[in-house]
């Protein structure tokens, strides 16, 4: 068999050991592999090239993804589907792994509707796809979450200072709450808890008056406050997304709370920092399983299905259950958070 594999939408630690995963497995079973560039502007413009043992050799510890990835959403491009298909054919593939978020697997799943032979592999440091417990790039994300929130404690003690860090994650707070747990923070703010800023500055200055002269405010990008900004004018990509960072809300925390506290207050905006570099231990291990089990799913025929991961075990989703829908953070967690505030 010939099978195409692609990375698409922004890039998360672990995308070369799926990579790996796939062209291995296929490999040890005779079949073909080719690297599609880009994600989805590879397929639509014709960009690919064969992937041998050689060119996936030793890159299991390297961040970003040798393919190359966009934001390109074949169907907002003239005849997209077609010319998407006449690659597809020109090549000769029997199939295609799609790594990749919310926006690349709702793509496969439209592909697959109209007879390309999808499989996708979930992949967002943002963790909000649904049925999977976990998505390629989510664990190294917030380990550096964690170490940055350990640095950060030691100059915000020193300066007796409000240090707010704001994390990426556009739809769900997974990010800045597990990283923000991992790294003792005073108080989290996710987009699915509507912001309190009476709360949190009530809470800073409890802090104070205690003697803990310092706090580190872990602040989602996703979340709303009251000053919102006037999204129609940010910019926006080929799948509807506004640009986060453009509206600075860790910022915009940090300067409300300095004004209603009169607490010295300082911003660090994470933003790429936890996307780049080598992939942690789970990453790598957990993105080689699901880049071998795509393989066999493709050999199976299971096309519109990912392998997902579920209490430790992989299992096959369907790409039409998973996208579309965002797996939000359990309130649950959140209070658990709040016993260590
Ligand atoms: O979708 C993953 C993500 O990392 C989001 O958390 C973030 O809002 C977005 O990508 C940033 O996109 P870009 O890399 O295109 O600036």
């Amino acid at each position: 068999m010939k099978i195409g594999v692609l990375t698409g939408g922004g890039d998360a630690p672990g995308l070369n050991a799926a990579i790996r995963g796939v062209v291995r497995r296929a490999l040890q079973g005779g079949d073909e592999v080719w690297g599609i560039k880009e994600g989805w502007l590879g397929l639509l413009e014709g960009l690919a090239e064969p992937l041998t043992h050689e060119s996936v050799s030793d890159i299991h510890h390297l961040g970003g993804t040798i393919l190359g990835t966009s934001r390109t959403n074949p169907f907002k491009h003239e005849g997209g589907l077609v010319r998407c298909r006449a690659n597809y054919e020109k090549w000769g593939l029997d199939a295609l792994i799609a790594i990749g978020g919310d926006d690349t697997l709702g793509v496969a799943a439209r592909l697959c509707a109209e007879g390309l032979h999808c499989v996708g592999i979930p992949k967002t440091m943002d963790n909000d796809i649904s049925g999977t417990d976990y998505t390629i790039g989510f664990d190294t994300a917030v380990s550096i979450v964690m170490e940055a929130l350990d640095r950060l404690t030691t100059t915000a003690m020193a300066h007796r200072r409000v240090m707010v860090v704001e994390v990426m994650g556009r739809h769900a707070g997974w990010v800045a709450l597990i990283g923000g747990m991992a790294g003792g923070a005073d108080f989290i703010l996710i987009p699915e808890v509507p912001v309190d800023m009476n709360r949190l500055c009530d809470h800073l200055l409890r802090r104070w008056a205690l003697g803990k002269r310092y706090s580190l405010v872990v602040v989602s990008e996703g979340v709303q406050i009251t000053t919102e900004v006037d999204e129609s004018r940010l910019e926006k990509d080929e799948f509807g997304h506004v640009l986060l960072k453009e509206r600075g809300v860790g910022p915009r925390v940090a300067e409300e709370i300095e004004r209603r506290t009169g607490l010295e207050t300082r911003v660090m905006v994470l933003g790429h920092l936890v996307r780049g570099g080598s992939p942690s231990l789970n990453d790598r291990l957990n993105a080689s399983r699901l880049g071998v089990a795509a393989v066999d799913y493709v050999r199976e025929g299971r096309w519109g299905y990912m392998p997902a991961i579920q209490g430790g075990q992989v299992v096959p989703v369907r790409l039409a259950d998973a996208v579309g829908q965002t797996k939000t953070v359990d309130l649950e967690l959140y209070r658990l958070a709040e016993v260590f505030f």
